[in-house]
């Protein structure tokens, strides 16, 4: 009998301690942190495929969608007020077959191909070099522009730099003057081809090595405008790529920049599972890959710390985002899906994890921008549709340029058919006026849980505001001609205590916590 109480009360210790140690709390230091959160990190990516520029961003002057000289009025607005900084285009794919003396010039002159790569449609080049200029300066947005490594030639990719930086006389600078642009434009992200692994030529890294360094060389600082070029870097975990491109000095010289794709897809490529119909399982393992995004860059950023331990060079994370089977019914080369809670979740991890990695990653871009795979913004015809992903951005814009401020997150795990991950996510900065913010996601769908956050720094401080972005289902989403589902709400079941808080944060939600000095 009395062995027994023992055991009883051995296993009832061991609970208890277990309890403790597992339970949610985050330590944010208000005071130490270093590392900017470069606005890059929120930046957008706009391919030519599917409905992303046709319809999305271009519908043309003539157009009964109200429009500035061909680009929808109502995405513009939408882009505005979450401030995007960039957008990336015209790919992706598309970039390495798409040669830009074909998006110049009349509209009606420039010739018509089939994108070989989105589809097999009609590509009319109507939306070319000027038309996606103009677009960004409406938005207020810097371009990416990933030039053609893949299919097009040196002196192809050299003139378009020319044609549009270039103040000097020369035959691009007439060209440009031509068609309507007396000013060259500021381009300073540019992207030495796309997925040259894969699509953008299917090369070996030592070959992409020397064509990087070709390329590059041809690349040219005019007038002022200085280029931050980005090297195709490796997917995932292809660390070989990196490395490659990493040890060697000589190519170190010729970027500033190296990219990182990766896709979170629930399944896998064959059968990637639907964008809206989904069980708990389903929302598990797209929980589950994208918190690996952390890992991968984490290896990456160890290879690139080998041979740049002053972090020059920066990791850009420019294609990345929840991949599904397409929506029933449309083109299965359009990658059209819709986008639900579970989309707002992902979204939010990633954009946690960058910004505990700004040290290291100085831009990213979400795939893609319009219509197209984890959109932020759906339109049909003269509709608009703003995503759960697109308040999540609007949530998120507090981070952009703030001080990245150190966290100590211990919490409890999420477990679901025999795996487990932990259940809280979270990344914190001040901004210039000193306003703290700390983003928190919530992942498990079926526990609200409570978190204790402990403040170190200069005190005291006071909620300001909060944010809150959940609903009442898992695949909740928003869609046309319907009232919106999923939205950013007001937050108030937060508690602040001297220079702690208490956050109720709710199963499957995404919580913004505001905090300034009293
Ligand atoms: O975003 C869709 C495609 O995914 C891009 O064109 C390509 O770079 C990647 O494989």
């Amino acid at each position: 009998m009395k062995k027994l109480a023992i055991v009883i009360l051995s296993v009832v210790l061991l609970q208890s301690l277990y309890a403790q140690k597992t339970e949610n709390n985050i330590v944010v230091d208000t005071e130490t942190g270093k590392n900017v959160i470069s606005r890059h990190i929120y930046g957008h990516f706009a391919e030519h495929l599917g409905r992303c520029i046709y319809g999305g961003i271009w519908v043309g002057e003539d157009s009964p969608i109200p429009n500035t000289r061909g680009v929808r009025n109502d995405v513009v607005a939408a882009l505005k007020e979450i401030a995007i900084p960039n957008v990336r285009w015209p790919g992706g794919c598309f970039a390495d077959e798409y040669h830009w003396m074909n998006g110049i010039g009349p509209r009606n002159q420039r010739p018509k191909m089939i994108n070989t790569h989105w589809g097999g449609v009609t590509e009319d080049n109507s939306f070319g070099t000027h038309e996606f200029m103009d677009f960004c300066e409406q938005v207020g947005c810097e371009p990416v522009i990933c030039g053609n490594l893949g299919s097009g030639t040196v002196r192809e990719m050299a003139q378009w730099i020319e044609y549009l930086t270039s103040d000097n006389v020369s035959p691009m600078t007439e060209l440009r003057k031509k068609n309507g642009r007396e000013k060259p434009w500021r381009v300073k992200y540019w992207g030495l081809g796309n997925e040259n692994w894969g699509c953008g030529g299917n090369m070996t890294p030592e070959f992409y090595a020397d064509q990087m360094r070709r390329y590059s060389t041809y690349c040219k600082n005019y007038s002022g405008n200085e280029l931050y070029r980005v090297a195709c870097g490796p997917y995932d975990e292809y660390y070989a790529w990196m490395e490659t491109l990493m040890k060697d000095p000589n190519n170190r010289n010729c970027f500033q920049g190296v990219s990182l794709h990766y896709y979170t897809i629930c399944h896998n490529w064959t059968t990637k599972g639907s964008a809206t119909n989904f069980d708990e399982n389903e929302w598990y393992q797209t929980m589950s890959k994208t918190l690996r995004m952390d890992e991968f860059v984490t290896k990456q950023t160890a290879i690139m710390d080998k041979y740049d331990p002053e972090k020059k060079i920066g990791l850009v994370v420019d294609e990345w985002g929840n991949w599904f089977d397409v929506e029933p019914g449309t083109n299965p080369g359009f990658l059209y899906q819709q986008n639900t809670l579970r989309d707002a979740l992902v979204a939010a991890i990633n954009l946690n994890i960058f910004n505990n990695h700004c040290e290291r990653i100085k831009m990213a871009n979400i795939a893609q921008m319009i219509n197209v795979l984890q959109a932020i913004i759906l339109t049909n015809e003269d509709q608009i549709v703003l995503t759960p992903t697109y308040y999540v951005y609007k949530m998120f814009k507090v981070h952009q340029d703030a001080t990245q401020l150190p966290i100590a997150l211990t919490c409890e795990n999420y477990e679901q058919a025999g795996g487990s991950i932990p259940a809280v996510n979270a990344s914190a900065s001040v901004d210039k006026q000193g306003l703290i913010h700390i983003t928190l996601c919530n992942i498990n769908p079926n526990k609200d849980l409570k978190l204790t956050c402990e403040l170190k720094g200069k005190m005291p401080l006071s909620v300001a505001r909060a944010e809150i972005i959940t609903a009442g289902k898992m695949n909740a989403y928003n869609d046309f001609g319907k009232p919106e589902e999923v939205s950013l709400k007001k937050f108030s079941d937060v508690k602040s205590r001297k220079n702690s808080l208490t956050i109720n944060l709710p199963a499957k939600s995404v919580v913004m916590v505001e905090l300034a000095g009293k």
